[in-house]
């Protein structure tokens, strides 16, 4: 009782703001009109594009709830986020219009010709990584539930369908979650059986043979993309023995091995499966030169998230009872103690529309 009528007087607080922001937002993603190069998007992932594939799982990870999406012209999705993702932002420069998440009774028919997402927050390339919140969609029923997309398409397409999974190109951005919640974390602590180096070893051996599986079904482009600075997010920083607000070192180490290892995977995959244009997108770079020059990027705080609580507002998840302080979303790089507000994402995913450009020659697709 308490707690939803905080909830309604926080609501009213932010009325006024949330039509302000969500005008600009609405436009931004939804006016292209553009043609755009490549016929679909389909997205494989965790939390940081998930648009609301763990809605109805039996999980604690979930965003469908306000604040989540206060900035968003659809409201409050599952996504991590106050406004748009990663993907969000990418398929909007793409011309493509906002991909929908796969477990949804709508995302049938017509609304797959753009594309599927199948991202799940707390999942990762392991079967078990996530499962201390609850159930996911793993990588391996992400693919699963790929092919049931495909036989969709097939009705709808019919001998056509092969070309246009060619042609749509696919985003996969899985790993994080191996670590954060799974190697790193305390209920797993997966670093008492495995050295890092064994860790990542067994995480590309099972990523290849999940690309590989996604290739036999018919992709042929794939933006693959490294892992994030983990060790910026507020909830290490704020879990971290140091005062200044630094990044863990320690846990950026793991990233950047991980990311160094997906990069030759993404390499030989090029090389060795027919037809194929495979690009690595290191996210890790991007991310950590904005939060070091943060001010030149229009942000004020860098290390703290907007939506959270304890130590760097990293302690505790982004909750509706949680006072919401931050009114100007756009100055803080995290919105929550994993996830990057709107404002980063739109940033960071013009560097991924960049190499596209650069690599993939956009005009003759
Ligand atoms: C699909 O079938 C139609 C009619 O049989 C044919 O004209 C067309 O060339 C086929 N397309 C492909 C991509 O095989
Ligand atoms: C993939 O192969 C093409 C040539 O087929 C090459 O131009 C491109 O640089 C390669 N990409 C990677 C990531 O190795
Ligand atoms: C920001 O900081 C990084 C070092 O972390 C540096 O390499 C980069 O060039 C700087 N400048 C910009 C504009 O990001
Ligand atoms: C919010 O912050 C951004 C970035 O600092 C700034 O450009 C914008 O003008 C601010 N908006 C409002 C309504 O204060």
């Amino acid at each position: 009782m308490l707690s939803s009528t905080f909830h309604l007087l926080v609501h009213a607080k932010y009325l006024i703001m949330w039509f302000m922001v969500a005008s600009t937002i609405l436009f931004s993603i939804v006016e292209s009109n553009k043609e755009a190069p490549f016929p679909a998007m389909f997205v494989f992932g965790d939390s940081l594009i998930d648009p609301g594939n763990n809605n109805d799982l039996f999980t604690l990870a979930k965003a469908d709830f306000y604040p989540n999406g206060i900035d968003f012209a659809m409201g409050v999705t599952g996504r991590y986020c106050n406004g748009g993702t990663l993907v969000d932002h990418l398929g909007n420069l793409l011309g493509l219009p906002l991909i929908p998440p796969f477990n949804n009774p709508n995302t049938r028919g017509s609304n797959i010709l753009k594309g599927v997402n199948y991202a799940s927050g707390a999942a990762g390339i392991l079967w078990d990584t996530g499962l201390i919140y609850g159930d996911v969609f793993t990588m391996d029923e992400q693919i699963q539930n790929f092919r049931e997309t495909l036989d969709e398409l097939s009705r709808l397409l019919g001998n056509e369908t092969q070309d246009f999974v060619g042609r749509s190109v696919f985003f996969i951005c899985m790993g994080a979650n191996d670590y954060i919640n799974n190697y790193l974390h305390p209920l797993t602590r997966k670093d008492n059986k495995y050295t890092a180096t064994a860790y990542v070893q067994l995480l590309i051996q099972e990523y290849r043979r999940q690309i590989k599986e996604i290739y036999d079904l018919g992709a042929r482009k794939f933006l693959i993309a490294g892992i994030p600075a983990l060790g910026c997010t507020p909830n290490q920083i704020g879990a971290s023995s140091d005062s200044r607000g630094e990044c863990v070192k320690s846990s950026n180490q793991l990233a950047l091995q991980f990311n160094s290892h997906v990069q030759v995977l993404v390499q030989e995959l090029n090389t060795t499966l027919a037809a194929s244009s495979f690009l690595f997108w290191d996210t890790f770079q991007p991310l950590y030169s904005i939060i070091s020059n943060y001010s030149l990027y229009g942000f004020k705080y860098p290390n703290k998230a907007c939506c959270g609580g304890g130590r760097a507002k990293g302690q505790i998840i982004c909750l509706p009872v949680l006072p919401l302080e931050c009114h100007n979303r756009s100055e803080y790089i995290f919105w929550d103690p994993f996830h990057p507000t709107d404002a980063m994402n739109a940033i960071v995913s013009k560097d991924a529309y960049n190499l596209l450009l650069q690599s993939w020659d956009l005009s003759a697709l």
